[in-house]
């Protein structure tokens, strides 16, 4: 920047010549004009707008100029930067525009484009079942009782009455485990839970048990080895089979539709008695299809067995039969999932396949 003068015309100081300033801003108009992209517009406005630029250089000399000149010089300069800024502002309108509109197009979202789907696999019918199953219970007050698959003879046969001598323990039914002098079963039935749960709690007890059981049947399309029960026991002064009644068709009617009731018919269990054979209602014809697939025209459904708890299993778990009274009840899981859902063969049931369960929706 040039010293203070007094003595010569402005127009010969020559960043101030007005070609000079001319050319400045055409060529600061000509590189915005190029300037292809915002960085490259930036760069360009470093150079014909920034501190060392031509035109700020011009800016400056007018402080070194008379004060008869410079209201010129400044018009002049001042009218050459307002220029240059409209010409930086449009290019930079200009290129933003531009950017805006490439990132739309960029960043669209095809919604109608399909979406890659990711499985979520889907909870087996049997459990969900069991579930609901524990939640009727739940909701009449009772606890949930659990026990292990891995049974001791004696929960499983001997303290439910099933002497030494019962059929119920001969190979054909139960998986015995090593060593064979071990004591130990997996769980024919979860009846035992009866018996672990009156040797650990207080009574009146009223429990619901579902839970895996396990059999030396084979495979076919009715029976598996591998399947669930649900086992009921009420223990408490002065119940009756009334109770009994009573709770399965509370039970029945939640399950499978409001109105369906039970029957019982009598039957044999070491570890009840008197004992019976449950049925309940044909939940699809309601006895009124004499040709109904369902129940096979009879009207009613087979499902397990129930009684009242027999003396000798109070007594074997320390409970005074003379004055406690209890009625237990015990029926399959899948046998409910094949008549609720109609599901003809008990292979889809244990053959795991998410396409099977997806059929049965997604609760929770
Ligand atoms: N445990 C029996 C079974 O597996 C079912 C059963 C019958 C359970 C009568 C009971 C009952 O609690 O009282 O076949």
């Amino acid at each position: 920047m040039s010293g203070a003068n007094t003595q010569y015309d402005p127009v010969e100081v020559s960043a101030l010549d007005p070609a000079a300033i001319d050319e400045v801003v055409e060529a600061a108009e000509a590189a915005f004009a190029a300037a292809g992209t915002l960085d490259a517009l930036k760069d360009a406005r470093i150079a014909h707008v920034g501190d060392r630029s031509a035109l700020a250089l011009a800016n400056r000399e007018i402080g070194a100029l008379p004060p008869s000149a410079k209201a010129d010089a400044g018009k002049r300069v001042g009218a050459a930067r307002a220029r240059v800024g409209r010409a930086l502002a449009a290019r930079q309108a200009e290129l933003e525009a531009e950017r805006d509109a490439r990132l739309l197009v960029e960043e669209t979202v095809d919604v109608t484009v399909s979406g890659s789907r990711r499985p979520v696999g889907a909870r087996h019918p049997v459990e969900l079942t069991a579930e609901r199953i524990a939640d009727i219970f739940v909701g009449l007050g009772w606890e949930i009782a659990e026990g292990p698959e891995l049974e001791s003879e004696w929960f499983n046969f001997d303290a439910l009455n099933l002497g030494p001598d019962h059929p119920a323990r001969q190979m054909q039914d139960t998986f015995f485990v090593d060593p064979p002098d071990g004591g130990l079963v997996l769980r024919t039935h979860t009846s035992p839970v009866q018996v672990r749960s009156l040797l650990e709690r207080e009574l009146p007890l009223y429990i619901a048990c579902p839970g895996k059981v396990f059999r030396t049947d084979e495979l076919d399309a009715t029976h598996t080895p591998v399947f669930h029960q649900v086992e009921g026991l009420a223990v408490d002064e002065g119940l009756t089979m009334a109770h009994l009644r009573g709770t399965l068709d509370r039970f029945v009617s939640e399950l499978f539709g409001e109105g369906i009731t039970t029957r019982l018919r009598p039957s044999y269990f070491p570890f009840t008695e008197p004992s019976a054979e449950l049925d309940f209602r044909c939940f699809v014809c309601r006895g009124a299809d004499s040709s109904c697939r369902t129940c096979g025209g009879t009207g009613w459904i087979e499902w397990g067995g129930c009684g009242m708890v027999n003396r000798n299993v109070l007594t074997a778990c320390g409970v005074d039969p003379d004055r406690y009274t209890g009625f237990a009840f015990g029926m399959g899981i899948e046998r409910a999932v094949m008549l609720r859902n109609g599901v003809a063969d008990m292979h889809d049931i244990i053959e795991g396949d998410v396409r099977f369960s997806a059929q049965f929706g997604m609760e929770i």
